[in-house]
């Protein structure tokens, strides 16, 4: 096992989409904030309980961790566990993603710049070229990669050892990890909205950290608004926390709470200004009828990306919104959120005749 402990992030991170770098002191504090052993990890009992055990059982056969797939929701921790898993196993953090590696050369560089033991974090793995996974299959099974040196007739392909390491790959994608990638993964899994009392924990650990004074009732409100999601509730708090100290006395307060989430425009259910507009099409314009998933996004003027990964999750799972073969349909909690009559259908999205033309037209 490698006595290393430093962590290191890869060059090829500068490589991001250049939007990338708005998050960066979000990123930076959020970095701060990751708890660093699976103890302090709140929540997710089945998750910890399974890599607890697969954990321990690496280290006491002195082996690298089997590789590690971690999918769901943005936000979930995810980056988070593969900090965690690092940490634990004493070994050192390298971090890339599927979208940076764009060509086979830059992970075969990084696979052989390895030491034994080394976690490699591949976030956003999905995103993967296809002859960047080519290089990977080997690399995962065998801990070798071929690499071909030389152009045209005279090219050869030469199979190099690399350090025996655990790959710990992220997704909010599972559906798009490809097959042979996702069967050479020893432990998948999926990451679930956080329960509120979970939500709660983790306000007060962000509390305590940020030295902001927040009431039990405060947190409770905080996390109750959070949407099931980690990344809003320490982000929901620190708004609260501009709040309280710019308008309030610098406490949180269950008052303080509910009217710092109102003015930042997170209603009592947590949903934002877009979860309401997703809401408002369904039900107002298009009056319960099903509506494709571009169709939707182009009435919101999002990404159908950024809608089925961000905010669809979370209305799904909450019942606002359902998902039939015919489109994206609002569930009788939408109306009533809204304050409109639930129409005598229930909202099913069986509607009025020839109501799924958009979703025809749009595809789902
Ligand atoms: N179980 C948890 N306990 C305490 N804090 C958590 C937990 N899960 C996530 N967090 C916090 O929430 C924030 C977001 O977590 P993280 O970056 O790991 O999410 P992610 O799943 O990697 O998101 P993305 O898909 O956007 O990359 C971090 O600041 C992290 O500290
Ligand atoms: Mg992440």
């Amino acid at each position: 096992m490698s006595p290393r402990r430093d962590v290191t992030v890869d060059r090829d991170e500068t490589r991001r989409p250049v939007a990338r770098f708005a998050d960066e002191p979000e990123e930076a504090l959020e970095a701060g904030l990751r708890p660093r052993r699976l103890a302090d990890f709140v929540g997710q009992a089945r998750v910890k309980e399974h890599l607890a055990i697969v954990l321990e059982a690496a280290r006491r056969r002195q082996q690298p961790v089997d590789h590690l797939l971690f999918a769901g929701p943005p936000g979930l921790g995810k980056t988070t566990l593969a900090g965690i898993v690092a940490t634990e196993m004493g070994a050192g953090l390298r971090v890339t993603s599927g979208a940076a590696l764009q060509r086979g050369g830059d992970l075969a560089a990084i696979l052989t710049g390895l030491l034994p033991g080394d976690v490699l974090f591949i976030d956003e793995i999905h995103r993967l070229a296809p002859p960047v996974e080519e290089i990977l299959y080997p690399a995962m099974e065998d801990f070798q990669i071929d690499i071909v040196i030389g152009k045209g007739p005279t090219a050869r392909s030469v199979r190099l050892d690399v350090p025996s390491f655990t790959l710990v790959g992220a997704t909010t994608r599972t559906g798009l990890v490809t097959g042979p990638l996702r069967d050479r993964f020893g432990f998948v899994t999926r990451l679930e909205h956080y329960a509120p009392d979970e939500l709660e924990e983790i306000v007060r650990r962000t509390g305590r950290l940020l030295a902001v004074e927040c009431s039990p009732e405060g947190a409770a409100e905080i996390a109750r608004r959070a949407r099931g999601t980690p990344r809003l509730a320490i982000r929901l708090l620190r708004r609260v926390r501009d709040f309280v100290e710019v308008r309030g006395e610098g406490v949180i307060t269950l008052e303080a709470a509910r009217a710092g989430c109102d003015v930042f425009g997170v209603d009592e259910m947590g949903l934002d200004r877009l979860d309401r507009q997703i809401l408002e099409v369904l039900c107002v314009r298009f009056s319960g009828r099903p509506v494709g998933l571009a169709t939707l996004a182009v009435s919101v003027g999002e990404e159908p990306e950024t809608i089925e990964d961000v905010y669809e999750p979370y209305l799904l799972q909450a019942g606002f919104v359902m998902r039939t073969p015919r489109g994206r349909v609002a569930a009788p909690a939408a109306w009533l959120h809204l304050g409109l009559p639930v129409p005598p259908d229930g909202g099913d999205g069986s509607g009025p005749p020839g109501a799924d033309e958009a979703s025809t037209l749009f595809g789902t």
